[in-house]
């Protein structure tokens, strides 16, 4: 069998993971792995080529993508996905491995109905996708904003400042939650929850009062302010699936916060710093049986279906239960962590 595999979405520790656990599973029973280039942009111009075993024998610790991603989205465009089947025809392949997250398996899950030979991968640093407990990619991330915490301490503790720390997580608040507890922040805001600025100024009036001559604040880059409480920027840039360009509010918390407390407040906003990277350990075992198993998927003809991680074991589910909603940050361990505001 010829096997196709791409990568789309926002780059993620433990994708080349992915592609080394599918490619050797892959060649254990005799079929060939084809890297599809760019994401769904390869299956819109045919551009592909086999992996041979020097170009994945090594990959295991490296960050990123070997076969490139996009944010292409081939039903936005009116033959686009007959080009795609028209394409996966020209070149051969008798099945697809698509790894991406929502957007990316949006499209599988389309593909699929329409009669595609697609199997999927989760994968979300922002680990917001449904049926599996964790996508890859988010242990790394996280592990790289509680180091970035750490370091801005250092700072914030030196300079008797505020730091705010703006971490990704467009919908939900994970990155934010598990850095900031790590972290030991002071006060974490995320996208489930819109924040009041007059409490996390509360907060840190309280920490300076019991002698704390600093203050770290996580912020998720999809935070809102409750209604009315402070005014934001509506970001303009937008993608092909209909994405918002998000990036700032961390800018506008700490502007806000230092004016209303007269404290000197700064912001670092991680960006794409905790997007790359060696993946950790865990990540890389994650990715590894994940890929290993969408291999076991495509034998047995399991189409429409995505691999993911539940109670520890690799298991099968409907692309159709996990594309379209959102796995929203547990709010037990966001409402733990407000031991720590005040
Ligand atoms: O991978 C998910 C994510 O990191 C979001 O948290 C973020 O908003 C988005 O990707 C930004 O990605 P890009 O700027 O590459 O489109």
């Amino acid at each position: 069998m010829k096997i196709g595999v791409l990568t789309g979405g926002g780059d993620c520790p433990g994708l080349n993971a992915v592609i080394r656990g599918a490619f050797f599973n892959a060649k254990k029973h005799g079929h060939k792995l084809i890297g599809i280039k760019n994401g769904w942009a390869g299956l819109m111009e045919a551009n592909g080529a086999p992996l041979k075993i020097e170009d994945v024998q090594h990959i295991i610790t490296k960050g990123g993508t070997i076969i490139g991603t996009s944010r292409t989205n081939p039903f936005k465009t009116p033959d686009g996905p007959k080009k795609v089947q028209e394409n996966m025809k020209k070149m051969g392949l008798d099945a697809l491995i698509a790894i991406g997250g929502d957007d990316t398996l949006g499209v599988a899950n389309k593909l699929a109905k329409l009669g595609v030979h697609v199997v999927g991968v989760p994968k979300t640093i922002d680990n917001d996708l449904c049926c599996t407990e964790f996508t890859f990619g988010f242990d790394t991330a996280v592990n790289t904003a509680t180091e970035a915490i750490d370091r801005v301490r250092d700072t914030a503790e030196s300079h008797n400042r505020n730091m705010v720390v703006e971490v990704m997580g467009r919908h939900a608040g994970w990155i934010a939650a598990y850095a900031g507890i790590a972290g030991a922040a002071d006060y974490i805001t995320v996208p489930e929850e819109p924040f009041d600025v007059e409490d996390i100024c509360r907060a840190i009036r309280e920490q300076r009062k019991r002698g704390k001559n600093y203050s770290i604040i996580v912020v998720s880059e999809g935070s809102l302010p409750k209604e009315g409480t402070m005014k934001v920027e509506d970001g303009k840039e937008v993608d092909a699936f209909g994405h918002v360009h998000l990036g700032g509010i961390g800018n506008a918390i700490a502007q806000e916060i230092e004016k209303r407390t007269g404290i000197q407040t700064r912001c670092d906003i991680l960006g794409y710093i905790q997007r790359g990277g060696v993946p950790s350990a865990f990540d890389r075992v994650l990715s590894t049986r994940f890929g290993i198993k969408a291999v076991e998927l495509v034998r047995d003809g399991a189409w429409g279906k995505m691999v993911a991680l539940q109670a520890n074991k690799i298991v099968a589910v409907p692309l159709e239960d996990a594309v379209g909603k959102l796995k929203l940050l547990d709010m037990e361990t966001y409402n733990a962590s407000k031991v720590f505001f005040g």
